[in-house]
């Protein structure tokens, strides 16, 4: 029997989170796929950061991160090398995850190579190309091109039937992440942490292009007046490398000894982190998903979200990057009990830990009781 080739595309810190459990299931089900892992590196440190916590080895290493790359830059660095190895290799299916440059351009290179695309965390939508940006995009075109779509819930789902989908591809999976969360926590043990033992802390991560410039600074401000309030509670912020990010961190948030300023933590450190956490404050697609598997309040650092399970379940609270929203919310999750548990206690709308397990059934061609209409 022949075997399936498929090469799985990861670029960045949160696609190397959601792809390496399909990895793994795909390594280790019955029908023998030949399974290739090809990063294109979009990420250097965050992206080897995190492929060491599943112990995955790339077969191919396209190597583009530059220091404070456009989007330009990374797009036809990931274009012209995926083209390059779609000609050469001729997989059978190329699998990507979410929404980075790196998705929409492998897509592309897919569309031009004739080759099958298989789009995981598929049917996303804000309604908005600008918010998040360039994400929004990036997920469209990906979206185009799938021959197979890899919904994360029902909603999404149907938002890919209302763009005209062929209902034939569309599947409802659940999200790897839960598949992620559950393998990490199943086998590690909470490594030592920068906070002082039990005293309370908030997690914060902070990323999004839409809002460098003002919008980071009008966050950082608050947080550093929130912290200078409340001497008593720290503020742990494991900041991105970008510069847009870290060049502001520093300058606002940096000698303030209630906050502690890391770098990017590996997704053993960063699971545990949010664990012991008392709330979130993020601007993360990834964090707005595992926090209600963990139970964790987070406050959104963003006006939409494309993950509204969260927000509806109650978990997520969008407070954008606004100076009055973001201090209102925290500071009535200091005070009200009722309402932190309320936020607290809501059910996990991303899945159930076997996202990874039904895609390599899909991909097998014995998974039609996952499609959107079965
Ligand atoms: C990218 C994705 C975003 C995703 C985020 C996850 C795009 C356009 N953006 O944004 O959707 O939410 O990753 O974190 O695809 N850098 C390093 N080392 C690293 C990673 C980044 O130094 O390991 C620095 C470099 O200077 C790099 C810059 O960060 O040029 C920006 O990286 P880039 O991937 O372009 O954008 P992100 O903001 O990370
Ligand atoms: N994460 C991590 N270490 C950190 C910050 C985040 O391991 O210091 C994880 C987080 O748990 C989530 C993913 O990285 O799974 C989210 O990545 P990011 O916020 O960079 O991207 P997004 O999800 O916004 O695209």
């Amino acid at each position: 029997m022949t075997r399936k080739k498929i090469v799985c595309v990861i670029g960045t810190r949160p696609e190397a989170v959601k792809v390496a459990p399909v990895i793994l299931e795909l390594r280790r089900y019955p029908e023998p796929f030949d399974v290739h892992v090809l990063v294109t590196a979009q990420h250097r440190q965050m992206l080897d950061q995190m492929l060491a916590v599943f112990g995955i080895q790339p077969d191919t290493d396209l190597d583009i991160m530059r220091p404070n790359q456009t989007l330009r830059d990374v797009t036809c660095r990931v274009l012209h090398g995926m083209d390059e190895y779609i000609a050469a290799q001729k997989p059978d299916v190329v699998l990507a995850q979410g929404d980075t440059t790196t998705v929409m351009a492998t897509s592309v290179a897919c569309f031009y190579g004739h080759a099958a695309f298989g789009h995981i965390e598929a049917g996303l939508r804000t309604g908005d190309c600008w918010a998040p940006y360039p994400e929004e995009f990036n997920r469209r075109v990906a979206g185009l091109v799938a021959k197979y779509h890899f919904a994360p819930t029902r909603g999404s789902a149907m938002n890919l039937l209302r763009e005209g989908m062929n209902p034939d591809a569309i599947y409802v999976t659940g999200n790897t992440v839960v598949d992620a969360l559950r393998y990490v926590l199943g086998r590690t043990t909470p490594p030592p942490k920068p906070v002082p033992a039990g005293a309370p802390y908030i997690l914060m991560t902070c990323h999004r292009r839409e809002i460098f410039g003002h919008g980071v600074r009008e966050v950082f401000q608050t947080v550093r007046d929130f912290a200078a309030r409340h001497p008593d509670m720290f503020i742990w912020y494991p900041v991105h490398p970008n510069p847009n990010v870290q060049v502001p961190a520093r300058e606002i948030l940096g000698g303030m000894s209630n906050v502690l300023l890391t770098g990017p933590l590996d997704y053993v450190e960063f699971l545990h982190a949010m664990n012991g956490a008392y709330l979130l404050l993020s601007d993360s697609g990834g964090v707005q998903e595992e926090a209600p598997a963990l139970k964790k309040p987070v406050l959104v650092l963003r006006d939409v979200t494309e993950r509204p399970e969260g927000v509806e379940a109650g978990t997520c609270l969008l407070v954008g990057p606004h100076r009055e929203r973001i201090e209102s919310a925290l500071e009535r999750l200091l005070a009200d009990r009722t309402l932190y548990e309320r936020m607290a206690s809501t059910p996990n709308p991303y899945g159930d830990g076997n996202a990874s397990r039904r895609i390599a059934e899909i991909l097998s061609g014995n998974g039609s009781e996952w499609l959107l209409r079965a």
